[in-house]
């Protein structure tokens, strides 16, 4: 796939199926995520890598996390949120870790600049044939799951990535006007 039709085509893929993405195919995303726009160099970047047991492990923060919003939370509920993760063979979760006080890079910036590393991640894998997904959904924003993580006062949980071979159709790509988007000073 040459590079225009991968940024010109990249789509999303909520059937996931195993395997997981191999090693090789991880090396090749995490390298092109490595490549994102970086003020002064602070590498704002992590990520948790979760296959197998540990998507399990995450299943049980967000029943937690379901669990600390709501003490008498059915039990339907928190397996809802136990199954989760299991919607593919692996997750990514792209954390911004913010340098704070940096005053030429504020922290929108820093966020900024994880949200491409994650678009990074989601190109290698459309380039590799695999299938992805990022989804945030309410999860990422929660204290539960942003302590179980790890993450630290400034950070922000960007996404999960749900990765995997693709079990279906990718919708059509959009066809979208481009003057409704950019505005033009000549
Ligand atoms: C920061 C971010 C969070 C997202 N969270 C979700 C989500 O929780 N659930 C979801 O269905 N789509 C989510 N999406 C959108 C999908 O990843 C996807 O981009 C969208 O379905 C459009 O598909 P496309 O990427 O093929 O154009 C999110 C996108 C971004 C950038």
């Amino acid at each position: 796939m040459d590079a225009m039709t991968l940024l010109q085509q990249r789509s999303s893929m909520g059937k996931l199926m195993a395997p997981a993405p191999n090693a090789e195919q991880l090396e090749a995303m995490y390298r092109a995520a490595l490549r994102a726009p970086d003020h002064k160099e602070l590498r704002p970047w992590r990520f948790i890598e979760f296959s197998g047991d540990g998507l399990d492990r995450l299943g049980e923060l967000f029943a937690e996390a379901e669990r600390v919003e709501n003490p008498d939370a059915p039990e339907a509920v928190l397996e809802g949120a136990r199954k989760k993760p299991r919607r593919a063979p692996m997750i990514i979760a792209v954390v911004a870790r913010v340098t704070p006080d940096e005053p030429k890079v504020p922290r929108v910036e820093q966020v900024i600049s994880a949200g491409c590393a994650a678009h990074g991640l989601l190109l290698a894998a459309h380039a590799q044939c695999l299938g992805a997904m990022w989804r945030t959904g309410k999860y990422a924003f929660d204290a539960t799951v942003r302590e179980g993580l790890g993450l630290a006062g400034q950070d922000e949980l960007v996404g999960f990535l749900y990765l995997g071979q693709i079990g279906g159709r990718h919708r059509p790509v959009p066809e979208h006007d481009l003057d409704a988007f950019v505005e033009r000073w000549s």
